[in-house]
């Protein structure tokens, strides 16, 4: 079966919105058409940089009716599942190399996250083997497969990691959403849309070189997968 390009999620990825001008970026993603935001949060530890905390979840769930997807790239991602339930987060999304034990290790985190009522989901870096997450096939609500090593935007999307949503895909079955996350723009959208997945957050592709692009990046990228 061939999914249309209306089962395709786009998911702007706010921390490659201006930060002075996030409300705006908001607006500009919810009225151009965008599924869901993806909200990065960065712990200073886990990735080098600090994104953004509750305050700034808070704002941005006033700011529009659109799902909010959070991609922890925290060292300690159970300590935060609390505040994103109660910011009324859609769905939070784990690195496995988070837990030193392994995916096992995320099952606990995994089951926190659907107890509060949110989608729970497992992310995998570019340099870990698919065989770290295989054991999270039925524990999980999607995957994300990093397309670029996490901790800023504006990289190139890595060619390599097609095979790897390949395998994905076919480990978890149809049931399950894959996501990509890392230079995702009109082409390699459609590269990923081929390889398989179908949720495609997307940052520096939606919110540079300004907000004036933004609905029409947006618009690009879904019909990436139309033809
Ligand atoms: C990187 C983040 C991404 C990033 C994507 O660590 O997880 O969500 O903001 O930005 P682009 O689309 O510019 O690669
Ligand atoms: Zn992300």
């Amino acid at each position: 079966m061939t999914a249309g390009a209306d089962q395709v999620v786009v998911a702007p990825s706010l921390y490659a919105a201006p930060l002075l001008r996030i409300g705006d970026a908001v607006r500009a993603a919810t009225d151009g058409g965008a599924d869901a935001f993806h909200v990065d949060i960065m712990d200073g530890h886990f990735v080098g940089p600090i994104s953004f905390g509750n305050l700034v979840v808070d704002a941005v769930r006033a700011a529009t009716t659109l799902p909010l997807d959070a991609h922890l790239m925290v060292t300690n991602p159970a300590s935060h599942v609390a505040w994103l339930a109660d910011a009324g987060v859609r769905a939070v999304t784990l690195h496995v190399e988070a837990f030193a034990g392994g995916a096992s290790q995320a099952i606990e985190t995994l089951n926190q996250i659907r107890s509060r009522g949110m989608r729970a989901g497992i992310a995998i870096k570019p340099a870990t083997s698919v065989g770290a997450i295989a054991t999270l096939v039925g524990e999980v609500q999607h995957v994300l497969v990093m397309t670029v090593e996490p901790g800023s935007s504006g990289q190139p999307f890595l060619e390599t990691m097609v095979p790897k949503i390949l395998e994905i895909v076919r480990l978890f079955g149809p049931t399950i959403e894959v996501g990509v996350d890392g230079g995702i723009n009109r082409h390699t959208a459609r590269t990923s849309l081929s390889a398989g997945a179908r949720y495609l957050v997307a940052g520096s592709a939606v919110f540079t070189p300004n907000l004036e692009g933004t609905a029409e990046a947006i618009r690009a990228i879904r019909a990436a997968g139309a033809g």
